[in-house]
């Protein structure tokens, strides 16, 4: 790390104090937990590309798409491979796609893109069959997955070029599909196939070298007092028309068709009348570039007014590694599509088009709206029945004014470090009886962020490793009644469950995971899988932990003191949102030249006799306002006596032979309290710059802890935020100090804390949350100005 990126740390951990509306620690997950070999994993040797995928709880299956293969997987345990269908390009088609230039490996072949469930047990599929798109039905019967003989042009339904981002949906027996028409890729369409296709105009108003990346059906029709119709809504991303910027900008959007649409009679013939969209907004607080939609997943609610569009945005600026999630409301994207203003192309200078807010008059029926009661009262039942002069507004008006704001005004979750790439929400009934939208963030290296909104504070109850190695996260599908969710990349598909309760030993850890799915099972003393019962402590918004049972008071370890050894006192927090501190026969410890507290526990330098005593450890986690400290480890150092006592473990530094032995300077690198001293002096500016950021990062972690600031530099190495440097100083030392006895009361039982690392995925975690986002391009939004 150079000195200018520790000081860009800096800068960029500076600023966002003023957003006090922000609370940092929520954005780092509270638990981090690596992989684990009993991971449930699926891929096949010589198979890549495992991104698509369905889940049929109907038929117990997880059908998986892959290069060239079609898997139906037990949906309890994708590692049981029920079926496969292999599926791959004729040598003429191979022949004919490498003739046109493409690569034979990555891109003449035949990528699944599509699954879909039809009647019984058909799934529609479609791959993009070396660049020559082609659908067929996969049927699963007695265990075996078939594929039929008739072929369908998959044009327009499924992408040519397997690099390229697409969507689709199944409704009824006609689907929707976002995606290139042609074989350059540069002729987007948003097509209805079947008796009745409907088409985007091929004109850059409408679709502008777009992105898609998500469609679902709104049963809008249900209840609708308007008499309105259903609707399939399309996420995108696609080059801005609408602003002023020297540069290709890019914008997401939300855009929607009637599922009742036809087409027009004359103008829009075969074409969508209902073809509307608004530019999505999720800004961070300060200024930056707007960012580009990934994914999003539609919670469903029976009443579809209900329903919550979820998305994941990632920054257009690779300067920045900020992601953001926002919820949209259904019902806000439908006003706004409903009784909004349009934009409109003015022409300024000679050749210069500007699309500024139209304040002229709009037809009736207005234009991008469904047939609904309104209509019908005009005698206009079906599209067909629309006049030319709303066509002809829709046709050139497709953008609305307005952007769709997110639901909460601004940001589920905004967060530093490895870029999201997917989501799906789930609705999970807790204890309280309320119902609470669990996230599952994929990354693109591997985890998944598993985070909760509770009265508006979000709060990342863990983050999970799939993958042993940093693989994009393509593809995520939930399965609600078994309790699983599946990501598939490109080295394959793995299940995790959706909750883990048995993670949390202690009722305590239980209760502050704030975990939906869990609570401490008072009868059983266990945490687990909450069920409608009073025996559950569980307290989500709050924390309370005021009903867990009083925990037995730990009995301490007896250690023997050498004097001049170096001794380490391990004590590891089972939160990355806990400080810990030491106490001393009862009074605290601060980190110094003496004493070292660091992620792993404490290290008193050169002890000697003075130093010996009673040693805790205590975990200090706050929620909300609360504090709650629990203790995690005692220790009792023993001055040496000529004959070790009976239950006595004496704690070893150095061999004799080592000739390092009483000098921390020689340890290296220098510990964070060496400045202090004058023999020091000769660290490079690197380290006392990197000692330097240590220290200020710790006020600035504790200043936003505590609220306040409090000018003790020493508290350091116990904030959880900081666990980043401190890791790397003790990853050198360990090698030098080795503890006889490493255990303590809350070691002994970790069989699960062994895959737990309290370094998180691999980033600096104190640079979390709603860092700065130095893009330094504004951009300008003056439609009003001309
Ligand atoms: C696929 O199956 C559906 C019925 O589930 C049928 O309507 C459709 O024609 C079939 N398509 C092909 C290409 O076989
Ligand atoms: C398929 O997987 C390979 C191997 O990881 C990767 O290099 C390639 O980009 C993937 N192709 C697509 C279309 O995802
Ligand atoms: C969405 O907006 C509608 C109408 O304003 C409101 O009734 C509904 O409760 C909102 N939904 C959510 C999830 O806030
Ligand atoms: C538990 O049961 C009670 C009544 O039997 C009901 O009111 C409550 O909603 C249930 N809660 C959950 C979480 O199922
Ligand atoms: C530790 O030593 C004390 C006496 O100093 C003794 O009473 C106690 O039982 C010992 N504890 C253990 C766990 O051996
Ligand atoms: C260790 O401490 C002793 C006194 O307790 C002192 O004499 C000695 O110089 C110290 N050693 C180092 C390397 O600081």
């Amino acid at each position: 790390m150079s000195p200018l990126t520790v000081l860009g740390v800096f800068c960029g951990l500076f600023l966002p104090l003023s957003l006090s509306e922000y609370n940092t620690h929520n954005c780092i997950p509270r638990k981090s937990v690596l992989y684990q070999d009993n991971m449930k994993l699926f891929r096949e040797e010589g198979i890549w590309n495992y991104s698509t995928m369905l889940v049929r709880e109907d038929l117990g299956l997880l059908i998986l798409g892959a290069r060239e293969a079609i898997y139906a997987l037990d949906i309890k345990d994708i590692s049981i491979k029920k079926s496969v269908v292999n599926w791959p390009v004729t040598d003429e088609k191979l022949k004919e796609c490498t003739s046109k230039g493409k690569h034979a490996e990555s891109e003449c072949r035949n990528f699944i893109r599509a699954l879909h469930k039809m009647d019984h047990n058909t799934m529609y599929v479609c791959g993009t069959n070396a660049f020559s798109p082609t659908c067929v039905n996969v049927t699963y019967s007695e265990g075996h997955l078939t594929r039929g003989d008739r072929l369908e042009e998959g044009k327009g339904k499924c992408p040519f070029d397997p690099i390229q981002r697409y969507s689709s949906v199944m409704v009824g027996n006609e689907l929707y599909s976002a995606t290139s028409n042609n074989f350059l890729g540069s002729e987007p369409v948003v097509l209805r196939s079947g008796p009745s296709s409907l088409r985007t105009v091929f004109k850059s108003s409408w679709l502008n070298e777009p992105n898609f990346v998500y469609m679902d059906l709104v049963p809008e029709s249900d209840n609708n007092p308007e008499g309105d119709d259903d609707k399939v809504y399309l996420f995108f991303s696609e080059n801005a028309v609408e602003y002023d910027f020297y540069n290709k900008l890019l914008v997401s959007r939300v855009g929607r068709v009637c599922k009742g649409d036809v087409g027009g009679q004359r103008t829009l013939q075969g074409k969508w009348t209902s073809f509307l969209k608004a530019r999505l907004d999720c800004s961070l607080p300060e200024p930056s570039l707007p960012s580009i939609v990934q994914d999003v997943f539609l919670l469903k609610d029976s009443d579809w007014t209900k329903s919550v569009f979820y998305a994941v945005f990632t920054p257009q600026s690779s300067l920045s590694d900020v992601s953001t999630v926002c919820a949209y409301n259904v019902s806000t994207i439908g006003q706004l599509f409903d009784t909004g203003k349009f934009k409109t192309p003015v022409t300024v200078e000679t050749s210069y088009v500007k699309w500024v807010m139209y304040s002229g008059e709009v037809p009736t029926p207005r234009p991008g709206a469904c047939i609904n009661n309104a209509a019908r009262a005009l005698e206009m039942t079906r599209s067909l029945d629309l006049p030319d002069k709303t066509l002809q507004f829709i046709s050139d008006h497709p953008l609305m004014d307005e952007a769709v704001p997110p639901l909460t005004g601004r940001p589920l979750l905004v967060k530093k470090g490895a870029m999201f790439t997917c989501l799906v929400v789930d609705n999970v009934l807790a204890l309280d009886g309320e119902r609470h939208a669990v996230l599952f963030i994929g990354t693109e290296n591997g985890f998944v962020q598993k985070a909760v909104n509770y009265a508006g504070e979000m709060f990342i109850i863990e983050e999970i490793q799939l993958y042993r190695t940093p693989e994009p996260i393509k593809t995520m599908r939930l399965s609600s009644s078994t309790g699983q969710l599946y990501a598939g990349s490109d080295y394959g598909a793995v299940q995790m469950p959706l909750c883990d309760c048995g993670r949390y030993e202690s009722c305590l850890d239980c209760v502050l995971a704030r975990d939906p799915y869990c609570g401490w099972d008072l009868s059983s003393g266990v945490c687990s899988a909450v069920v409608n019962s009073t025996k559950f402590v569980q307290s989500l918004k709050n924390g309370d932990i005021s009903q867990c049972p009083k925990s037995d008071t730990l009995k301490p370890e007896n250690h023997t003191l050498v004097p001049g050894n170096n001794i380490k006192l391990p004590c590891q927090p089972d939160s990355n949102l806990a400080q810990v501190h030491w106490l001393f026969s009862g009074q605290p410890l601060l980190s110094g030249t003496k004493h070292y507290i660091y992620n792993g526990g404490l290290l008193i330098l050169n002890a000697s006799t003075n130093d010996a005593g009673p040693y805790t450890c205590e975990s200090v986690e706050q929620v909300n306002s609360r504090t709650h400290t629990r203790t995690m480890a005692v220790y009792e150092l023993q001055p040496q006596t000529n004959k070790a006592e009976e239950g006595t473990e004496t704690m070893t530094t150095y061999s004799h032979s080592t000739p390092l032995p009483h000098d921390p300077s020689v340890l290296e690198p220098p510990l964070p309290p060496a400045p202090r001293s004058d023999e020091h002096r000769v660290v490079g500016l690197q380290v006392s710059v990197a000692v330097l950021s240590v220290m200020l990062v710790g006020l600035v972690a504790w200043n936003v802890y505590k609220g306040q600031f409090r000018s003790k530099s020493s508290e350091t190495s116990g904030a959880g935020q900081l666990k980043g440097p401190s890791v790397d100083v003790q990853r050198s030392k360990t090698s030098e100090i080795k503890p006889l006895t490493p255990t303590s009361s809350h070691n002994a039982n970790n069989n699960h804390s062994a895959f737990i690392s309290f370094k998180g995925n691999g980033e600096h975690p104190f640079s979390g949350c709603n860092t700065l986002h130095v893009d330094g391009f504004g951009y300008i939004n003056d439609e009003s100005e001309i």
